[in-house]
């Protein structure tokens, strides 16, 4: 059984001013998050992510359609389950929403408070959770004292309190620079293999995906448009929308000014060597095509990390013909494939 399965859920919002028209927010959205996932559902603004993500929680009713945790459909729950299903759910969020009249043990504190838990148990547990964050020292500090990503962290803290089995993360690392989004980001990736979190993650920038999580979901106005573990989406994207944003990491492919300038300076044909790690690897690569003889250069391009997992797109200039590029790369391995680049 899936840890959350949402079959076919539809949200719509009724119009927000009177002759206006509904909006459809969601619309027909079938996911299957395992436990133990991070899951990373990617769109661009408008595309319904925030929706799903208090619909999964059972902030708002769906319109149709499940959701399932555990088995259990959330959105015909009694109010009273509902907001224990809600306690084993944790949410960090953009602006860390943290409490700025309390101290950073206050607010991690505040949870368990609500929950009635008492006061000893209480500061243990505090304990234990800025510990796990590393911000034990920063336990009597308030948040305008500390910087976004250490606010962010004491989110988690405050998100793991109830000691819950999902957390969800709705572009929780989109205020943050890219270096404390990388601290950010692996401490969500300790919190899934350490404390074995399931981890949805809501995002618009494709490399938080590339780094932590294990499958993503791309949405395009209120649909999911491609679903694939992270490597595949990344290697071999299905749709328009899936390429734009895997673009924006794998930078490897020349274009625009970049491909005229090499179109200038090399004489031959542009070939693009994409492999994936069934086999081959760039050092491979290269001695298939010199002991081919092939008289090549590289150009442009690079290896990339997707989820650990190697990524190579290579442009090499090659006088002579493809065939012998081919057939040189023919026993590198499997999951390479060669393409002219088009001008
Ligand atoms: N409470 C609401 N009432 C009316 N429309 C809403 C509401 N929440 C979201 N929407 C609309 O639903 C669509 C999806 O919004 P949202 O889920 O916030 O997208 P994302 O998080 O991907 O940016 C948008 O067109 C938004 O205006
Ligand atoms: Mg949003």
């Amino acid at each position: 059984m899936p840890h959350i399965r949402i079959s076919d859920v539809v949200k719509t919002y009724p119009p927000q001013r009177r002759g206006g028209d509904p909006v459809t927010a969601v619309e027909g959205v079938s996911l299957e998050i395992e436990r133990g996932d991070v899951f990373g559902v990617i769109g661009y603004s408008g595309a319904g992510k925030s929706t799903l993500v208090r619909l999964i929680n059972g902030l708002e009713p769906v319109t149709s359609g499940s959701i399932e945790i555990d088995g259990v459909d959330v959105a015909r729950l009694p109010e009273r389950r509902l907001r224990e299903v809600r306690q084993g759910i944790g949410m960090i969020f953009q602006r860390f929403n943290l409490l700025r009249s309390r101290s950073i043990k206050g607010n991690v504190a505040y949870p368990l408070e609500v929950a009635g838990t008492p006061r000893g148990k209480r500061a243990a547990r505090v304990a234990e959770l800025l510990d796990f964050v590393g911000l034990s020292d920063k336990a009597d500090a308030y948040p305008e004292q500390l910087s976004g990503g250490q606010q962010q962290r004491v989110g988690i803290a405050r998100a793991l309190a109830a000691e819950p089995a999902i957390l969800l993360a709705d572009e929780a690392t989109s205020a943050l620079d890219p270096e404390t989004t990388d601290e950010v980001l692996d401490l969500l990736a300790r919190v899934n293999r350490e404390l074995g979190v399931t981890i949805v993650v809501i995002t618009h920038e494709m490399d938080v995906i590339a780094r932590i999580a294990n499958k993503v979901a791309v949405m395009e106005r209120g649909r999911v448009v491609e679903q694939g573990s992270t490597y595949d989406v990344f290697t071999a994207p299905q749709t328009e929308t899936a390429r734009r944003f895997v673009r924006t990491v794998v930078r490897a492919l020349p274009d625009g000014d970049a491909l005229a300038a090499l179109r200038e300076k090399h004489e031959g044909r542009l070939l693009t060597i994409s492999f994936t790690d069934a086999g081959a690897s760039e050092a491979r690569v290269f001695g298939a095509l010199a002991r081919a003889g092939v008289d090549f250069n590289l150009v442009h391009g690079g290896v990339d990390d997707i989820q650990g997992r190697v990524y190579g797109l290579l442009t090499i200039a090659v006088r002579g013909d493809e065939g012998a590029v081919r057939a040189a790369l023919a026993e590198v391995g499997d999951g390479v494939t060669v393409t002219e680049v088009a001008l």
